[in-house]
């Protein structure tokens, strides 16, 4: 009997009975449209079991020392792709041999990840273990996503990732069927895309002199050196492995605040006569007063740096920031007084939405797609729609390609959605990663609202608003965000992850019986009891196998523990609007 222990857990899955051995005669035969699938899967389990997997007719299939092996067929099938979509696949696998049919190039790609987890924990190794022999599970599999965006937001500017620990993460996400890929490139504390034509951002706005250990209310600082940054071939090499992965990469590059790092390499950026000294790369966290002067100039050389971007970064979707822009230094500057005048704005705080429309209509001139924080959507304040006073976007103007990324909880989903605008669900309240896991004493630099593995996994992306209506048709799925004030490094960044990005992952692939959200009394409880079974039973070993460093549901190991550096845990929040 084959107890399902797939994470995320599959639509459907029927046991057949038996198990198909996987050897050295075992070839693997890969359709039109299958390519990448199989590329990918015969390097994985090449590595992890040992076994060639050669194509069907060369070696593979037939026995080099008589007898027939098994065949694993790759295929795309339009029968799928009505039934199930692009992203769907049928995974069968019977004792003759194993066959996925994907809706297109995605749900082929989804199947052989599915069939990896099928292996066992072991195939998650880069070297066979010895003596073991590889057997799939007779099992008829249907599966499909609930939402096309399931995204992981990497901040890589508060604490640098570097290049090799964003390849993993592609293949962390790609483990869990998540399919983008957010690169928060620039902030206050550092900005990391080189741009060949301003080469002082990578220059001096990669690196910050010290760094504060802990919240900003913290006495501690941590005086190495930080910095880092990518380099065009880096962001290529990124980009493709995440390609081969089927994972979508959405750069951010934050304006017109949390500019900083921009203004430190710049100078001329920032708002050179409302401040005596021009800034360095910041080296404490919150919300820097250093936003973009709005002038002509300013404007030509982010529109220099977006060329650049969108070279590098193929893909529809381009996120410019947006949030929390303070507008204290346009209050007291002349020239931004005078712009915002001349622009019949009514007073310098709109100048926030003046900044976001002209790279609107800038990236829909060349085919792409705006996604802004929430911020984005002023609904006509003026002032008043920022986070704690700061500035607010006139919601008039933006384009009907913009897409609304909701973080201060859902309102800003709503508010697009029913503006016509697509949005992206990341709310604080309930998929920040960097906030803790748990209101234990041990939790290391604890900051937010204690958000549990069971309190992801009960996450619903289709506010209730919406819910029912024509508009949820808006919300493009959902990302979790992993902010890295107190995430210094690897091993800190995957306890924050995991396991509630497994948990995620169910929410966004699986939902709730891949219905609409309506679930009975009792349900919920039923399906987190049988996620906690299949992380026990098989997904924490993959894990393990992967070499991430989750945390453990007893709590933290003690080298996972932070003592003595202040964190900022919240209390509970009113209800989420
Ligand atoms: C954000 O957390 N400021 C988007």
């Amino acid at each position: 009997m084959y107890e399902p222990d797939l994470v995320p857990l599959p639509r459907s899955v029927e046991d057949g009975g038996g198990r198909l051995a996987l050897d050295a005669r075992t070839a693997l035969d890969a359709g039109p449209g299958a390519g990448r699938a199989a590329h990918w899967l015969r390097t994985a389990l090449a590595a992890a079991t040992g076994l060639p997997l050669p194509p069907a007719g060369q070696g593979g299939g037939e026995g080099a020392g008589g007898g027939r092996g098994a065949v694993v067929r790759l295929r795309v099938d339009e029968t799928v792709a009505a039934e199930l979509g692009p992203e769907g696949y049928r995974l069968d696998v019977t004792g003759d041999g194993a066959e996925i049919r994907g809706g297109a190039a995605p749900g082929v790609f989804w199947g052989a990840q599915t069939l990896r987890q099928l292996l066992g924990p072991a195939a998650y190794r880069r070297a066979p273990l010895p003596g073991r022999a590889w057997s799939l599970p007779c099992v008829r599999v249907a599966d499909a996503p609930r939402f096309a965006w399931r995204g992981l937001m990497l901040d890589t500017a508060r604490h640098f990732t570097p290049k090799d620990g964003v390849l993993r993460w592609i293949e962390l996400l790609a483990a869990h069927k998540l399919n983008v890929l957010h690169l928060h490139l620039t902030d206050d504390q550092g900005w990391r895309l080189e741009i060949e034509r301003f080469p002082r951002l990578t220059e001096v706005g990669a690196w910050r002199g010290r760094t504060k250990l802990g919240h900003r209310a913290s006495p501690l600082w941590d005086v190495r050196p930080h910095g880092g940054f990518y380099t065009h071939d880096d962001i290529r090499e990124i980009v493709a492995h995440a390609a081969g992965h089927h994972i979508t990469v959405v750069p951010e590059i934050d304006l017109p605040g949390h500019s900083q790092a921009a203004v430190a390499a710049y100078p001329e950026l920032g708002n050179t006569d409302a401040r005596a000294d021009a800034p360095r790369v910041w080296d404490d966290w919150g919300v820097s007063p250093e936003v973009l002067a709005p002038t002509e100039d300013v404007l030509r050389f982010y529109e220099g740096v977006f060329e650049e971007v969108l070279e590098l970064f193929p893909g529809e979707f381009v996120h410019i920031g947006g949030d929390e822009c303070p507008a204290d230094q346009w209050r007291r500057s002349p020239t931004a007084r005078a712009r915002a005048e001349r622009l019949g704005l009514d007073g310098v705080e709109a100048l926030h939405g003046w900044f976001v429309r002209h790279f609107d209509r800038w990236l829909a001139e060349r085919g792409r797609r705006l996604v802004g924080w929430d911020e984005i959507l002023g609904a006509g304040t003026n002032g008043t729609n920022g986070t704690n006073g700061t500035a607010g976007t006139s919601g008039a103007g933006l384009g009907p390609g913009a897409v609304v990324s909701s973080w201060r909880g859902r309102s800003g989903a709503v508010a697009a959605a029913r503006a016509g605008h697509d949005a992206v669900m990341c709310p604080e309240q309930q998929v920040y990663l960097d906030h803790r896991q748990d209101d234990g004493e041990d939790e290391p630099v604890p900051i937010g609202y204690v958000r549990t593995l069971r309190d992801v996994y009960g996450f619903d992306p289709v506010p209730p608003e919406l819910a029912g209506t024509g508009a949820a048709e808006h919300v493009l799925g959902a990302q979790a965000n992993l902010w890295t004030e107190v995430v210094d490094d690897q091993r800190r960044a995957d306890y924050q992850a995991f396991p509630r990005l497994a948990a995620f992952a169910e929410v966004v692939w699986s939902g709730p019986g891949g219905g609409d959200g309506a679930e009975g009394p009792g349900d919920l409880e039923r399906r987190f009891g049988d996620f906690e079974r299949r992380m026990a039973a098989a997904h924490y070993a993959r894990l393990d196998a992967l070499g991430v460093a989750y945390r453990p549901p007893s709590g933290p190991h003690p080298w996972q523990r932070r003592p003595g550096i202040e964190g900022r845990p919240f209390e509970e929040p009113p209800e989420m609007s």
